[in-house]
């Protein structure tokens, strides 16, 4: 295994920044995992781990080693008549592991497709799209607990999840290196549809009978017409979350925007379209040198050239103060800013 150094970041992150690592290694099996490891400790280092830099904003040159996931393997390791339980390399792209599945018939993250990234990055920020997360099929987390060296499973109730949230996020970041996902996938499909856009774009497409396949090719096209593709424009998909508030504080908003955009949580809040309220601050298209919000979708910020992090910071910090100011709510980033 190969250690380079001072290495440009450009094609490792899809906003496009241009910082540099002074290390960067790519590990291929958790043996590699413990090789770097070992390298880390004995140079006193720190270390990033990425898959496919699609939820990374890079705001300096990063001083320490950039490990790049590249374990890359599927494997069957239970089956019965219902199910198959899958054992997921985190270096899998994860939209090639979802055509695997809708190639093999096998149910239940057909909704997820065309997400970017790796799959080791998916416990991580519970990846989530059109009315499904995937803490739903995810059965258990393989990962190597970075100051020992151990290998330790996380069951899915270990790992926390909430939206775009997980223990890996939270109480241990930067702690665990993820190098398998093991998810259970379904032989007969329960389709999802209650999102809205689907079914819409189904009619469209004069779609007979459902199917997983066309479920995705639904999700894809709906993706492709409003989402910027990151080798055209830097981005990193939705920069903001979409904000939760109280049922009384939705009603009074509501009175003074009727048309405001909200969906109903399972706990009784209500969760505000963000990319609603940032259009109606006007910034919808808004652009200051390099960088800007996305002229088809409000909540991604994009980079349309040589932006910096600290260009892409400052349209974040512009959109924060305007929906403060509009409407009183505090946008907190989905993005991981580094
Ligand atoms: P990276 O950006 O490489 O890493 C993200 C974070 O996870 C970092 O903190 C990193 O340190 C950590 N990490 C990565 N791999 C590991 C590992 N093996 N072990 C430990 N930590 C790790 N997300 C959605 O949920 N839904 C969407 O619909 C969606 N649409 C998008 C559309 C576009 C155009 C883009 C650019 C992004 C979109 N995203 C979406 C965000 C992004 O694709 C997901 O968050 C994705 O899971 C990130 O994967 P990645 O491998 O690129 O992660
Ligand atoms: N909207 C506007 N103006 C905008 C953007 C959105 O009015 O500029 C309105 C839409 O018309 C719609 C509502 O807001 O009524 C929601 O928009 P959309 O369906 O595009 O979804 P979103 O809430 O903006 C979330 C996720 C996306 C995910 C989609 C589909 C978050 C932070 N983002 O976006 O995930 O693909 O739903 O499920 O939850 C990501 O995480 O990077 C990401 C792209």
């Amino acid at each position: 295994m190969e250690i380079l150094q001072d290495v440009s970041l450009l094609p490792y992150n899809t906003f496009g920044i241009n910082v540099f690592s002074k290390y960067f290694g790519s590990v291929t099996s958790t043996d590699e995992v413990l090789e770097l490891l070992d390298w880390l400790r004995d140079n006193n280092n720190i270390d990033l781990v990425i898959g496919g830099g699609s939820n990374i904003l890079l705001t300096k040159n990063f001083e320490g080693l950039v490990m790049k996931n590249e374990i890359n393997h599927i494997e069957i390791i239970k089956e019965d008549a219902a199910a198959v339980w899958l054992k997921v390399g985190a270096g899998v792209v994860w939209h090639e592991f979802v055509l695997y599945c809708l190639k093999n018939n096998y149910a239940g993250i057909e909704n997820l497709a065309l997400i970017p990234g790796c799959v080791g990055a998916s416990p991580m920020q519970n990846i989530g799209a059109y009315g499904v997360e995937v803490k739903e099929v995810i059965e258990r987390v393989t990962t190597v607990e970075k100051a020992t060296g151990k290998i330790t499973e996380f069951s899915k109730e270990d790992c926390e999840f909430g939206y775009r949230e997980s223990i890996f996020k939270n109480k241990f970041l930067h702690q665990f290196i993820i190098t398998d996902v093991t998810y259970k996938l379904y032989k007969q499909p329960q389709f999802n549809i209650g999102y809205g856009a689907i079914q819409q774009e189904l009619d469209a497409m004069k779609i007979q009978e459902l199917s997983i396949q066309n479920i995705a090719q639904a999700v894809i096209n709906i993706r492709t017409s409003k989402l910027p593709n990151p080798k055209v424009i830097g981005n990193a998909g939705s920069f903001f979350k979409n904000p939760s508030v109280s049922k009384i504080n939705f009603e009074r908003l509501k009175e003074k925007y009727t048309d405001i955009v909200a969906y109903e949580n399972t706990d009784g809040t209500m969760k505000l379209a963000a990319g609603w309220m940032i259009e109606q601050c006007g910034l919808k298209g808004y652009r200051k040198g390099n960088a800007g919000v996305h002229a088809k979708q409000s909540l991604v910020l994009v980079n349309y050239g040589n932006a910096t992090g600290d260009d892409i910071l400052e349209i974040k910090n512009i959109v924060i103060e305007a929906v403060m100011e509009k409407f009183g709510i505090v946008l907190s980033p989905e993005v991981n800013i580094i």
